[in-house]
Parts: structure tokens; sequence; C-alpha cells
């Protein structure tokens, strides 16, 4: 709570500050989950969609979080603490509605949701918008709770690689192995120990020696991974078939799910609405160009994403495979795809490789999240923290692992299991799958909405914007008409013409486009708002069901 911003630690500049975001928001999203999704999709016209909403949604947010985190030099606790007004008509009426929506649920019984949404409307009540904050931390819980699970499994396949035993000749073999290898707790809960650990020892060591540092070692050479696997699925015989089905955008694909798959998949691709970027945003001195580093971290993680549907797709193609294996595709049909090119074994394990850097960059920026709060908020050694809470994330994560399994002779778990079925009267997801929903469908979209609808309504667009431009004064001055024209300073303008402007394009963004937009996505895939009659909303198969 003390006031110890002289002593903050920042990036040693903007090349490390746009590293060390864009190793945040490349990660398994971009490798493992854009890839397959784009293959489920339809290919090209997904990605077109995809495009889309990362530049009209995706990018004015995140230049909200870093502006949010820069000016209060805060985690998102603290930044929301620092900015909220006293009082909130807005807050108080959400709070107001959730606590009625709560007493409703009890009225029918539902104990557990019911119990959650009193306890929340009370807290939203008192607290206010630091909730949005506090939401956030807790995401950050969630989320790597079962991202480094995912994590643990990449991990275990690049020491497999390694020593030659991922080699499949058929994709059913590939299936048996895969499950054999998430269901034996052992190595489940091994793998995940160990991606933790090492996110722990990142972050253990600060900002500039810890997150920065590595980002600047990882960040090339998985870009140059990624160029070598390209290179190598580009040249083999078919590759064409896969490049074409990659970028042909058949848009008899696209309806209202597809668009809101893709809103959803930005925002986690750029680790938005939970802070995550107000946190690195923190650590950025007040000289650095805001608007240009949003567009390098946006421009990296797009590119990452789609280069590594470049460097997937064709190697599927060309060895005869499907693109639509859902989460699978990667550690199914991709093993056996290299099982038949030749060093195959060298391959998937850069492959594997790839995978592991990336999400390794993704699980500190987690991690860095939950951390930055208790050294921020409740006075915590940095130390303390990271090894604290590497360590509640890795008991929460052990049990994501284990329920992927099925937890028939974990007996305990079982009755956990049941108990909280009993008080939720949720579906039979596993402990996995519930992280990855509450986490995936629920923080991150509310957090998104109510990041940008506190930027655009509550703070203010103009405070935001006086922010911004510290350190990229010509943000709000350039016409965009005249930007595209090549015309930006054209001497009209200084005659005050009212034009649009970057500025004023984004706030229009931010204040109606973002809140609306991910509203909407978030009622559709809580259901209570069905666009598409026709086909019932399919929820994303969860990578265990694939797996069985
Ligand atoms: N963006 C990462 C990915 O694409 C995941 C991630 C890291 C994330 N930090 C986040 C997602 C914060 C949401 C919020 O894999």
């Amino acid at each position: 709570m003390s006031d110890n911003t002289p002593s903050r630690e920042h990036w040693s500049g903007a090349l490390g500050f746009i590293l060390a975001a864009a190793g945040s928001a490349i990660g398994l999203g971009n490798i493992w989950k854009f890839p397959y999704i784009t293959g489920e999709n339809g290919g090209g016209a997904f990605v077109l969609v995809y495009l889309l909403c990362i530049a009209v949604i995706g990018a004015p947010v995140m230049i909200c979080e870093f502006t949010l985190g820069r000016r209060t030099q805060r985690n998102p606790v603290g930044a929301f603490k620092a900015l909220a007004p006293k009082t909130s008509v807005l807050a108080h009426i959400v709070g107001a509605g959730v606590l009625l929506a709560g007493l409703f649920l009890l009225l029918f019984q539902s104990w557990g949701w019911g119990a959650v949404l009193v306890g929340l409307g009370l807290i939203i009540f008192r607290y206010g918008w630091t909730t949005v904050g506090a939401m956030g931390v807790l995401a950050g819980f969630t989320i790597l709770s079962f991202y480094s699970v995912v994590a643990g499994w990449t991990l275990g396949y690049v020491w497999k690689a390694a020593v030659g035993q991922l080699d499949f000749a058929t994709v059913d073999a590939a299936k048996d192995y895969f499950v054999e290898f998430t269901f034996n707790p052992y190595w489940a809960v091994g793998c995940h120990f160990v991606f933790v650990v090492l996110c722990v020892l990142i972050v253990y060591r600060g900002i500039k020696s810890g997150i920065e540092r590595w980002s600047k070692i990882l960040m090339p050479v998985l870009l140059l991974i990624l160029l070598a696997l390209i290179i190598r699925s580009l040249t083999l015989p078919g590759a064409m078939e896969g490049v074409r089905f990659y970028l042909t955008p058949d848009f008899s694909k696209i309806n209202t799910g597809t668009v809101l798959t893709a809103l959803g998949h930005a925002f986690f691709s750029l680790s938005l609405g939970m802070g995550a970027m107000i946190t690195y945003g923190s650590y950025i001195s007040r000289e650095e160009n805001l608007f240009t580093s949003t567009l390098s971290v946006v421009a990296l993680d797009t590119l990452i994403a789609l280069m590594a549907g470049l460097a997937i797709f064709p190697a599927v193609f060309a060895q005869g495979f499907q693109p639509d294996a859902g989460p699978g595709l990667v550690f199914q049909v991709l093993p056996t795809v290299f099982h038949q090119i030749p060093l195959g074994a060298f391959w998937a394990f850069l492959f594997f490789l790839l995978l592991l850097i990336a999400a390794l960059t993704s699980g500190i920026s987690l991690l860095e999240v939950v951390t930055a709060y208790f050294v921020d908020e409740r006075g915590w050694k940095r130390h303390h923290a990271a090894v604290v809470f590497g360590g509640a994330i890795f008991l929460l994560g052990a049990l994501c692992a284990v329920s992927v399994g099925g937890i028939s002779d974990w007996t305990r778990l079982e009755t956990l299991h049941e108990v909280l079925l009993k008080v939720f009267g949720s579906t039979k997801a596993s402990f996995f799958d519930t992280m990855d929903n509450l986490s995936t469908n629920w923080f991150l979209p509310l957090g998104g909405l109510f990041i940008s609808v506190f930027v655009g309504w509550v703070w203010g667009t103009k405070h935001a914007l006086d922010e911004i431009r510290h350190g990229s004064r010509n943000f709000g001055d350039v016409h965009l008409v005249s930007l595209l024209a090549g015309l930006r300073d054209d001497p009209s303008h200084s005659s005050g013409v009212h034009a649009l402007t970057l500025a004023s394009l984004w706030g229009i963004f931010i204040r109606f486009i973002s809140p609306v937009a991910v509203l909407i996505a978030f009622l559709h895939t809580i259901g209570w708002l069905n666009l598409t009659p026709q086909a019932a909303p399919a929820p994303e198969p969860p990578p265990i069901e694939e797996a069985q």
C-alpha cells in the first residue's frame, strides 16, 4: 500500500518491454490453439475475421491496459484503486444487480451459485471497480493452473522426442500414446511441476534480470525455430494444398459462432482482460511510446500465429491428414506427420521446444500478475510471493492434471468432485475444463468489458489520452485520413479543422464498439443470447474429450 513508485523496477527500454509483452501474448494460444480453431472453422475466412477482431477490438483494449498500468505504476488491483472514483453509481447498480440475481438463485435452491453471486454482489457493492482488478488476479491463478498443465504435456513431449519415443505410424497410435501420457499422474503432474518451477525461477529474478532477460533470449530462439519449421513444412511434396486451405477464404463457413470464437481468441491471444498488460505496463517509463509499442506487440503476436499455421497446415496436408482434428491436432496428428518425414524425431523435438518456449514466456506473465499484486498491495517480498504462489498454482494445476485422466483411482478427489457437483449442480466437466471455462469464458471477457468501460466512461478517454500522449505525442493529433493519404504534416491541419484522428477513432472503439461486442460475445457463450438458432452453440470441445 505504501507508495513505492520511485523504487519500482522498470524495463530497460522499449525493446525489452515489447519482447516481454509479446512473450506474454505469444503462447499456446498462437501455436496450439490458433491453428486448430482455424482448421475447424474453415481456414482463410476465419483468419480474416480474426485479423479484424485483433485490429478493431484487441489493439484498442491493449492500449487501455498499458495506459492504466503506466499511469498508476501498479498491479491491476492497485491501478483500479488509484483511479476509480470514491463512490461509483455504476458499481453500486451492478453490485445490487448481482446480489439480486444471487438471491433469486437461492430462491430456486441453487445454493452454490446463489451464494457465489450474493458474495460477489456484496464485494462489488463495497469495493466497486477494484473488483475488476481482483478478478484479474484470480484469473491469473485459474488460467495458469490449466495452462501449465498443457505446457507440462509439451515439456514431456520435448523429452519424449529427445529420447526418440515420439514415433508413431498412425494417428490412432499417437492418440493412444497421448491418452496414456496425460492420464499418467506421475508424468502429468511431474511435468507440470517442472514447468511451474521454471516460471517461478524467472519471476523470482524480477523484471529486468528475470522476465526481460529471458524474453530477450527466448523470443528470437522461438522465431528461428518457427522459421526452420516453416521452411521444412513448405518444402514437403504436396505442401501447396495446405497453403491453399490456409489462405483461401471460404466465406460460407463464417457465421456468428465463428465471429465470436475469433473475438474470444483475440482476447486470449493478446493476453487481455485480466490485467497482465496492466501489470507489464506498470513497468514502463513515461518516455516510452505506448502507441507504437502496442502496434509492435499486436503485430508480433499476429505474425507468430499466422506463421504457426504456415508451419502446420502444409505438413498436415502433405502427409494426407485432415486439418480439423481439434485440440488433438498438435499432440496427435503432428507426431504422426513427423514420423513420415526424414529426421522426424528432430523436427518433433524442435516443434515441441517451440511450443514450450511460447508457453513459458506466457506463464511468467500470469505468475507476474499474482506476484505484483502481493508485492504492491500486501507488501510481500517478490521472492516470497513468487515461490508461495507458484506453489499454490502448482497445487491447483495438479488437480487439473489428474482431473484430465479421470479421477477414479483418486477416491478423495472423487468425493470432492461429488460435493462440488452437489453444490454447484454443474455438468460433469472435469476440474481442468472448469478452470478453462471459468477463465476463458467468464473472467477474460468480463475483465475486458469492464476495462474498456472503465477507461471509456469512468476514468475517461481524455485522461487516458493525456497519459498515452506522453512519449507518443502525435497519437491524438494524427488525422487518420491524412495518415492514410501520406499527408500527416499537411499545414491545413493546424487550422483547427476537426477530422477523424487516431485518438478519436480509438475513443469511439473503446466507449462503444468493444463493450458492445464483448458483451454480445459473453452473453452468447454463457447461453443467454442465442445468435445461431439453426446450430446449437457448441461449446468448444475440451482437450480431454478429444483424447478419449
Ligand atoms: N496469450 C497467451 C497465449 O496466447 C496466454 C496468456 C498469457 C494469457 N497471459 C495471459 C491469456 C493473460 C489471457 C490473459 O497463449
